[in-house]
Parts: C-alpha cells; sequence; structure tokens
C-alpha cells in the first residue's frame, strides 16, 4: 500500500517530510513547485495576496529540488520521493524527472488557484486538447516514474474518461483528490475508477480518521495520501498497519 504525504504548497519541504515521514509514510511529496515564468509569476502573485507558496526563481529551482530531494534519501533511503510541479509547458516537468534519486515527478493537474487557472495550469490542464500528449512527452523523456494529481468533479469534465486518458498517456500513477462538494471524499466515484482502470490509483481527500482510512482503502486504491492531517505533525490515528 502506498502511503503518501500529499503536497502543500510553501509546507511539504524536505524538513517538514523528514519530520513526518516516521508516522509510517512510505511516499513522501515535495511542492508544489512553480518550475517556469509564468507559473513563477503566478505563485508570486499568490504569495502576494497571503497565501503559502514556494518561491525560486528559474535558475535554483532545478538544483533547489535535487538538493531536499537528497535530503530526505540521506534520512530515509527507503521513502519514494515525489515532486509535485506546475510548468505551462512539459519541457520543465521532464527536466525534474530527471534529477537523480527523484523516484517520482507529479504533473499538478489540481491546483484551482485563479492565478494558476488564469496560464492554462493546475486543474485548467483538464481542459486542454493537448493534455494526453503533455502527459506523454513527459513519460517519454525521464527517468522517474510519473503520476498525474487531479481533482475529482470538475465542472465539465468527466472524471472517468480523464483517468482513462492519463493511464493511456503512459503515467504510472493517478493520484486524485475525490473531493465531493458537501460530504467527505467521493467513495462511489473512486470505486468506479479503481474498477475501471489499471494504473495504479493513490485516493486523497478526507483521510482524517481511521474509519474514513478504511473507506478509502475499501474503494480499491493502491494507496492514500493525507495533506490537512499531517500538517500537526500529529497523526491521531496509525497508518502502519494498513
Ligand atoms: C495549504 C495547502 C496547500 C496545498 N498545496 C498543494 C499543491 O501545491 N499541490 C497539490 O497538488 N495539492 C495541494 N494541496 C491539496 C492537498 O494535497 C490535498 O489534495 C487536499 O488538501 C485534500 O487532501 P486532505 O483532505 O488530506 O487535506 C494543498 C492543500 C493545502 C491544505
Amino acid at each position: 500500500m502506498y502511503k503518501v504525504v500529499a503536497p502543500m504548497a510553501g509546507i511539504t519541504d524536505a524538513s517538514f517530510l523528514n519530520k513526518v515521514i516516521p508516522y509510517g509514510f512510505n511516499v513522501a511529496t515535495l511542492g508544489g513547485y512553480s518550475l517556469d515564468q509564468p507559473t513563477i509569476d503566478a505563485s508570486r502573485k499568490i504569495i502576494e495576496r497571503g497565501r503559502k507558496e514556494f518561491d525560486f526563481p528559474v535558475n535554483e529551482i532545478f538544483t533547489h529540488i535535487e538538493d531536499e530531494v537528497n535530503s530526505i534519501k540521506n534520512l530515509h533511503d527507503d521513502v519514494k520521493v515525489s515532486a509535485n510541479v506546475r510548468a505551462t509547458t512539459p519541457q520543465p516537468i521532464v527536466e525534474v524527472g530527471n534529477i537523480p534519486n527523484l523516484d517520482i515527478v507529479e504533473i499538478n493537474c489540481h491546483c484551482r488557484q485563479e492565478e494558476i487557472l488564469a496560464i492554462g495550469c493546475g486543474q485548467e490542464m483538464l481542459n486542454r486538447d493537448d493534455l494526453s500528449d503533455f502527459i506523454s512527452q513527459v513519460v517519454d523523456n525521464v527517468e522517474s516514474e510519473v503520476s498525474v494529481k487531479i481533482r475529482a468533479n470538475v465542472e465539465g469534465i468527466d472524471t472517468l474518461k480523464t483517468a482513462s486518458l492519463i493511464e493511456d498517456a503512459g503515467a504510472d500513477y493517478l493520484h486524485i483528490d475525490a473531493m465531493k462538494k458537501g460530504a467527505d471524499a467521493d467513495w462511489e466515484l473512486l470505486t468506479e475508477i479503481c474498477n475501471n482502470v489499471n494504473i495504479k490509483v493513490i485516493g486523497n481527500n478526507s483521510v482524517n480518521s481511521r474509519s474514513n482510512l478504511e473507506k478509502m482503502i475499501e474503494t480499491g486504491v493502491d494507496g492514500f495520501s493525507i495533506a490537512r492531517s499531517v500538517i500537526s505533525g500529529n497523526l491521531d490515528f496509525d497508518i502502519s498497519n494498513f
């Protein structure tokens, strides 16, 4: 079972991840990082209105990620390290996917901050006609595995079709925030996806108690990820037995 620390921009750096991995995680996600000038400019606008973001210039971001990967591997060489990234083109994502010791590059098709959506990134990637080609270009040119992080139930998007597209494009993992308005995660949709795709599915959202973790696992996912419940660094339910 993949037990993943989900990305949180401005929070999930190596020092944070090194502190929370011992709660039982076997995959640690760095980022989200913005990799090219349009996404970096968008991140800066987000920071200006008071939200946390990582902020590194183009000429520093790749060596920064490499250093962060090594900081985790030096302490936890049995843990897979993933980097969640945003860019307007595949090329900088390919560069991250070829960082030595990085296990997984994760294409962020999830973020819904309006500055990121305005440049066609994050969740807006799901509306791109060339999404399949974008993912394939990354898959075909990196040494690492590739994950694609999406949000479920986005208006106008068929989540199951998108999951199949991501599988067909050759990605190794579908990381899905199964968000459902007014409820915990959309367990039914996750079950439907797990029954209809062969790509490894990492289920995300509302894993904040043992009972929700059990519900998540019952959907048939290959792994689960947790964001908000790890912020305190004090998970009050044990993930090590799953
Ligand atoms: C402060 C914060 C920052 C986040 N930043 C990112 C990000 O950079 N990339 C991403 O894919 N998801 C990001 N997320 C979404 C989480 O990874 C996760 O999908 C979401 O919080 C639902 O999972 P949870 O119920 O375990 O918190 C962020 C969430 C929070 C709370």
